[in-house]
């Protein structure tokens, strides 16, 4: 029988431009958020939430999950409310950019599958996801779901969903934690402003996304980490430009790249939240990157990211 997880994810390349039918890239993290859903005696959804976080849940996200919930209910044609749902796992809620929510709502989905025997195929668990995603997001792209529920490493655009890629070997990453918690509505709203007032200066950076994805891209199926790096670097520019990085975001970037990191940028919603770190093989660079974000009181994560089947 299924496991009813949802992976967490990471975004490489083309946040927010991926809401504007840009393609991303991006790959899920080995760590997943896990649901359990069982009847209960009364005639209340009861949600208990054990998953780890980094600086406590905030209060203004409390609604947002409730109606996540009632969508995962909408969605399954669920009437009864007498279940308790409780997730946990090793996906640590961080301030943004992990993709906890739709990790969230992929186990549910498939803890009621489980439970219900609703016989449900990964396209409709990430069709439900999305529709409870909303609920947090507004108006997802897609991604952060199709990640929680398929996992690897793939190209994604809202036209064309998922293409998986598969790599030579895992590549070692670092996420940094900025501690400033961050909202996606609000980011993607301030994106759609800028969109609306400056057409010209948007467009050039889109078109420069165009450029930097292409070449992101090759270099992902190469192999070829330096020039990912590079593109990744150029990536976090031009999020700057949309005014989605923030003080906290700039300095874990410049000072990673200074400690010698092949690229870094945000990942994710921007604004606060998470860095991506690309680390360089070199395990003596890899430990002085780690240790100098560590010893500043930094959360972090020290991962890999792996394709589904290793590359032939
Ligand atoms: C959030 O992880 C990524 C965004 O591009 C929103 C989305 O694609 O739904 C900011």
């Amino acid at each position: 029988m299924r496991e009813s997880f949802g992976f967490g994810k990471t975004i490489i390349l083309g946040e927010h431009f991926v809401v504007h039918n840009k393609p991303a890239l991006v790959a899920a993290l080995p760590l997943k958020t896990q649901a359990i859903v069982v009847f209960n005696d009364s005639d209340q959804l009861i949600f208990t939430d054990n998953r780890p976080l980094v600086h406590g849940f905030i209060a203004s996200k409390t609604a947002a999950y409730s109606q996540m919930l009632e969508n995962i209910l909408i969605f399954l044609k669920i009437s009864q409310r007498n279940f308790t749902i409780t997730v946990s796992g090793d996906l640590t809620v961080t301030c943004g950019g992990i993709g906890a929510s739709a990790a969230c709502a992929v186990s549910i989905i498939k803890a009621f599958d489980r439970l219900l025997n609703l016989n449900m195929n990964d396209a409709t668990i990430n069709d439900a996801a999305i529709f409870a995603e909303s609920a947090i997001h507004g108006t997802p792209s897609g991604i952060d779901n199709t990640a929680a529920t398929f996992g690897g490493i793939f190209e994604y655009s809202k036209q064309g969903g998922l293409t998986q890629i598969n790599i030579a070997q895992p590549i070692k990453i670092l996420l940094v934690d900025s501690s400033k918690q961050t909202d996606t509505k609000s980011l993607i709203s301030k994106v759609n402003k800028f969109l609306n007032d400056e057409p010209d200066k948007s467009a050039d950076i889109f078109n420069r996304y165009t450029t930097v994805f292409n070449s992101g891209l090759a270099a992902i199926k190469a192999f070829d980490l330096a020039l990912l790096g590079q593109c990744m670097n150029q990536n976090h520019e031009l999020l700057q430009k949309l005014g989605l990085s923030c003080t906290e975001l700039d300095y874990i970037v410049n000072k990673a790249i200074e400690l010698g990191a092949l690229g870094a940028k945000l990942t994710g919603t921007g604004g606060g939240g998470l860095a991506l770190i690309l680390l360089p093989d070199d395990s003596d660079v890899q430990k002085k990157i780690k240790n100098f974000f560590d010893s500043n009181n930094f959360f972090i994560i020290k991962s890999e990211l792996k394709s589904l089947k290793n590359k032939a």
